[in-house]
């Protein structure tokens, strides 16, 4: 009886209390860890509300503009924009993507005005300028590769040129990593960072952002360029890639059903580790506390942590901005 008590092993004292809790706590998040995704569009003063993102809303630039010193003051301070393109200027080719003085680069310049500490991140993608609404230039029902590739670096130096201090190439092109480096450097934009998309997968889990900018290809699925959620090494080997094309940040997405990927890269990148909590994550949270499943706040905060557990560095969600309160009134 004695000999035994001498092994006992007692893990709940380090759970005792939330002093203790606290201070044994592995993961802290911060606010400055977030990214705010924000979806904008043409006009003054719209604020059009996402019927599948509940809380989230498409704002004309003026709007965001007058939003962004509350970000700022809670802390948050990068921001990724995503632009909803008028139908009439949706095409086969694209090419509204890289027009110097299109809605995207004129709003980065508006912003980076206002508020040049602000941290901005674009997308590099063709899908919101596609009449086919893919994120690759389509012919025969194909979606090209070197092609889109061209056009996609293009896009890139527009966007770094109008302000960006991080593109985010979204689109799962091969070799996109590289031809963005190059042309970056060519055209003097060093100092510039590629947040590259390395593990996007192919996944249910983005229809709220498809319904935000219309964007949901036209037929098809997007298969053939996102990955397969049945693999890993897959990420893998788009890891060594990306890296050796020049990314400085690699990102795994979507992040919940992911959490694998997100750690295996946080064991083997060497550079940091970028997660998106994607549209669909978010809505499946709004949707399960309002049907009352679970706490609105406990379920995003649990998640977050899970995802920064996993070892994603950076963090892009929609709950940022309610997350970034929640840090700024509780503490634990
Ligand atoms: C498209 C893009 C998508 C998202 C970010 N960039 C959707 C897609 O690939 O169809 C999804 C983000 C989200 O669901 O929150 N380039």
């Amino acid at each position: 009886m004695k000999k035994n008590l001498l092994n006992i092993q007692r893990p709940r004292l380090n759970r005792r209390n939330a002093s203790i809790r606290d201070l044994v706590c592995e993961t802290h998040i911060s606010v400055s860890d977030l990214i705010y995704p924000v979806f904008i569009q043409e006009g003054q003063k719209v604020r059009h509300s996402i019927q599948t993102l509940p809380g989230q809303s498409r704002l004309s630039v003026d709007e965001l503009i007058r939003d962004i010193p509350k970000f700022l003051n809670l802390g948050l301070k990068t921001l990724a924009l995503f632009p909803k393109i008028s139908e009439s200027l949706k095409t086969t080719d694209a090419i509204e993507a890289i027009n110097p003085k299109g809605f995207l680069p004129t709003a980065v310049r508006k912003i980076k005005k206002e508020f040049p500490e602000l941290v901005l991140v674009t997308d590099v993608a063709l899908d919101p300028y596609s009449s086919d609404g893919h994120d690759g230039l389509v012919k025969n029902g194909q979606v090209l590769n070197d092609e889109t590739v061209e056009i996609l670096a293009k896009m890139a130096a527009i966007q770094a040129e109008a302000g960006a201090d991080f593109v985010g190439p979204s689109d799962m092109m091969d070799g996109r990593i590289k031809a963005i480096r190059q042309k970056l450097e060519t055209e003097g934009h060093t100092s510039t960072g590629i947040i590259a998309y390395t593990a996007k997968y192919a996944s249910h889990f983005y229809g709220p952002f498809r319904e935000a900018l219309d964007s949901a290809p036209r037929a098809g699925d997007k298969k053939t360029y996102q990955m397969d959620y049945r693999n890993s090494n897959e990420a893998l080997r788009e890891l060594k890639l990306d890296i050796s094309e020049g990314a400085d940040l690699v990102m795994v997405k979507p992040a919940l059903s992911y959490l694998d990927i997100i750690k295996t890269f946080k064991m083997k990148s060497l550079v940091p580790v970028a997660a998106y909590n994607v549209s669909g994550e978010y809505a499946m949270v709004k949707a399960t506390s309002a049907m009352g499943a679970a706490d609105h706040d406990g379920l995003m905060v649990e998640i977050l942590t899970s995802i920064k557990r996993a070892g994603a560095d950076v963090i892009f969600t929609y709950h940022a901005l309610e997350m970034a309160r929640w840090l700024s009134q509780s503490r634990s």
